[in-house]
């Protein structure tokens, strides 16, 4: 089955929700029509989009509204997918909303078991969430990895610890992932430059489409 509201979630900041829910977005976008709804009220994804002008290439973006079940059930009906950048919180009544609806919650990671550590409250808020949601799928997602092969045996522990599946792919460290943010772009819309962040981020849409 097509994963079509796909959620970008840890309750850290920093671990790059809003990048990989942006560049998720402007990918899918290649395969069917997809919609970003920005859930975080730092409004990143807002700004991030509007700095490009209107000319960045980027799906439309909402802000979630005070009813998320039914804003993004509604949204399913005219776009094949719907991506959800969510706020730094596993708590609180939106991100339980969300965790309702959604059919897949991709977690980004650091690639270091503290990081990891710190993010132990997704996997009870996901567990939680199947009680009303069994169809919900999680996975981690690594990010800012210096190396394909550079994960550590101490974070495929710890990775093993935490009873959920990784993605095979994941977000290397990149300039380009920055400089296209500050253009209000995602890699796609960055030419050669973002050419090996596409490639992470086409490997990753690959990947979880076959979920
Ligand atoms: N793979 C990456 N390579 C380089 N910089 C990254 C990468 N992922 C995220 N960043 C940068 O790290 C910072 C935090 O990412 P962000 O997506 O805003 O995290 P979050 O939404 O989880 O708070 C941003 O400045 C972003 O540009
Ligand atoms: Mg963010």
């Amino acid at each position: 089955m097509v994963n079509r509201i796909i959620a970008v979630i840890n309750q850290k900041g920093g671990t790059g929700k809003t990048t990989l829910a942006l560049n998720l977005s402007a990918g899918l976008a290649l395969r069917g029509s997809t919609h970003l709804v920005d859930a975080d009220p730092q409004r990143s994804i807002t700004q991030w989009v509007g700095m490009g002008g209107g000319h960045s290439g980027l799906p439309q973006v909402a802000q979630l509204d005070d009813n998320p079940v039914a804003m993004l059930t509604e949204l399913t009906h005219s776009y094949r997918y719907v991506v959800v950048d969510c706020p730094p919180t596993a708590q609180g009544e939106a991100v339980a909303a969300i965790m309702r609806v959604v059919h897949l919650a991709l977690i980004p990671v650091l690639p270091s078991p503290i990081d990891l550590w710190a993010s132990v409250d997704m996997a009870v808020a996901v567990k939680e969430a199947r009680q009303n949601n069994p169809e919900l799928r999680a996975c981690l997602v690594l990010n800012q990895m210096e190396s394909r092969n550079a994960l550590s045996r101490d974070m495929r522990e710890a990775v093993a610890e935490f009873d959920m599946p990784v993605l095979v792919a994941g977000m290397q460290r990149r300039a380009a992932y920055r400089s296209a943010a500050v253009e209000g772009r995602s890699v796609y819309g960055v030419g050669k430059r973002g050419q090996q962040a596409v490639a992470d981020i086409e490997a990753i849409i690959e990947e979880v489409l076959c979920l």
